[in-house]
């Protein structure tokens, strides 16, 4: 298997937007990519298997600080490692780029992503209550970090 993440630009939105309300109870929507694209502080990377475009991640950087905002993989693709694959290279180029600190927001329920994000030294920093409203119901978030373990001195 060939795999290959790239820096993704608009002409992808249908193709994200696909992908997202596949695999995901909390898609975002077409604008909510397009902000993305528009952000000069955020970054769409895609992951790539045999040329096909099989998840992305989005993410923001803020000085040395970065925030995970949305990570996908399509729904016949995952439990393959592709997520870790994908998150991990990009948190290791981010630590190497000299972000000091990673946060991302997880639904309480979301057992696979929480045993990923831990997975790759994310750890719990403090729950949200009653953060995410989903079909009116309200549901928990757990706030995760991932301190630099690449240049940890700088
Ligand atoms: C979260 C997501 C990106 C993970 O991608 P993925 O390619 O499936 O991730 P990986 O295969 O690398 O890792 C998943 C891990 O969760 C484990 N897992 C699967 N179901 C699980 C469950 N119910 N409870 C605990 N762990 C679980 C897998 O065994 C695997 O761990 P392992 O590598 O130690 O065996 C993917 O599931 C997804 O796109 N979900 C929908 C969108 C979403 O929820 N995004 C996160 C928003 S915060």
């Amino acid at each position: 298997m060939n795999l290959i993440i790239s820096i993704l630009d608009s002409s992808y939105i249908d193709a994200l937007f696909q992908l997202d309300n596949e695999a995901n109870t909390t898609p975002w929507s077409k604008l909510n990519y397009q902000d993305s694209f528009n952000d000069p502080n955020h970054t769409v990377s895609g992951l790539f298997a045999n040329d096909q475009l099989i998840g992305f991640c989005v993410i923001s950087k803020i000085i040395d600080e970065a925030e995970v905002l949305q990570i996908v993989i399509a729904k016949s693709s995952q439990n393959n490692g592709y997520g870790n694959y994908l998150l991990g290279n990009l948190c290791q180029q981010l630590e190497l780029d000299g972000i000091q600190q990673i946060f991302l927001e997880v639904l309480a329920s979301n057992a696979n992503a929480i045993h990923l994000y831990s997975k790759l030294q994310f750890n719990e920093i403090s729950i949200r209550k009653n953060y995410y409203t989903i079909n009116g119901n309200k549901f928990d978030a757990i706030l995760m970090a991932r301190t630099n373990i690449i240049n940890h001195q700088q």
